[in-house]
């Protein structure tokens, strides 16, 4: 049986496959018991802290309503308004925290940071994304492509990532479809492939597994016959506003429009996006950047976002039940 009590959850390179499908499962019996009113709560009394270095909306409202209805109480700490990186290390914060709280989520910059809270906290510690790794999102897209292949299990899935490969989604995506024997094909300019040495050691781990990684520049290679299309932002959280004007002309092969969608050959293949995407100019940045580059949709267009192809906010909702999981399986009663 699986034991994940105490554990924390920083990168899905400390999982076994097992352990990563028990919470895809555990999450899948967590939403339909929301669903059907029967949920049990397991965090009666446990006081969790949600530490933002960085804005979110679907992370923060996951674990909030994940831990208000497994009875849990949280402590929402933003990008400014405590001692942390002003005044404080995280290890000591970290200590600090571990007194009083009996489970804490770190969204922010480098994982070195996170791996050090989780180290000197005492109590479990999940990543809420850092530069590298997004690891709470990658359960709720397994789960995601699970409810949308009903007839499939995850080694029988394949799937193209579409961007900047080398930031927290293309490498957690590459290390989740590693660990769980999929196909997954990271089409992006070489430059924005992630690090040699990470493709290597899940390359090895695929081996072990029977998944398949594939990295192209080629957008016709790379999403012939996948079940599901997937992208994420060009310029990422923490990155300086400069860079979208060589991301621009550099990614913009690889947006999702619909001559990607009749790539894949394949009529039912779905989108997925992490969110927050940038489609159209009804947000402050797709806005100066669509004006001053002259684009329509960046990393995905309006068209395919609005599609039957898109379940974007499947994924979303998914994002609930997945942290919601994690939290249960590390320190649910
Ligand atoms: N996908 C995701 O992490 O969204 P937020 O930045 O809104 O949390
Ligand atoms: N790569 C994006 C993901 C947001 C959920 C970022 O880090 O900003």
């Amino acid at each position: 049986t699986i034991n994940l009590k105490n554990r924390n959850f920083l990168k899905l390179l400390d999982f076994k496959p097992v352990e990563i499908q028990y919470l895809i499962d555990l999450s899948r019996e967590l939403k339909a018991a929301k669903k059907a009113g029967t949920e049990k709560k397991t965090l009666v009394g446990k006081n969790i802290a949600l530490i933002f270095e960085k804005t979110s909306t679907r992370t923060r409202c996951a674990f909030e309503v994940g831990a208000f209805d497994q009875g849990a109480l949280v402590t929402y700490l933003g990008p400014s308004g405590s001692q942390i990186g002003h005044k404080e290390s995280m290890k000591d914060t970290a200590r600090v925290l571990g007194r009083m709280y009996d489970g804490i989520e770190y969204r922010g910059y480098g994982q070195d940071i996170v791996e050090e809270l989780g180290e000197y906290a005492g109590v479990p510690v999940w990543n809420g994304l850092t530069n590298e790794y997004h690891p709470t999102q990658i359960l709720a897209d397994l789960m995601t492509m699970l409810e949308h292949a009903p007839d499939k299990k995850l080694q029988d899935i394949a799937f193209a990532y579409l961007g900047d490969a080398r930031n927290n989604m293309g490498n957690s995506l590459m290390v989740g479809a590693a660990k769980m024997g999929m196909d997954i094909r990271l089409v992006a300019p070489k430059a924005f492939w992630p690090e040699p040495a990470l493709v290597e050691q899940c390359r090895a781990i695929a081996k072990e597994t029977g998944g398949r990684i594939m990295l192209t520049d080629s957008v016709e290679e790379g999403v012939a016959g996948v079940d599901f299309l997937y992208t994420d932002v060009w310029v990422s959280m923490g990155e300086p506003k400069e860079a979208w004007a060589e991301r621009v002309s550099i990614m913009t092969p690889y947006q999702v429009n619909q001559n990607v969608i009749n790539a894949t050959g394949n009529p039912n293949v779905k989108f997925m996006h992490c969110l927050p995407a940038f489609h159209n100019e009804n947000t402050k940045v797709g806005k100066e950047i669509e004006q001053e580059y002259g684009l329509k949709g960046l990393e995905v267009t309006e068209e395919v976002f609005e599609s039957a192809h898109s379940i974007v906010f499947d994924e979303a909702e998914n994002r609930m039940h997945t942290i919601k999981a994690v939290m249960v399986a590390t320190l649910g009663e």
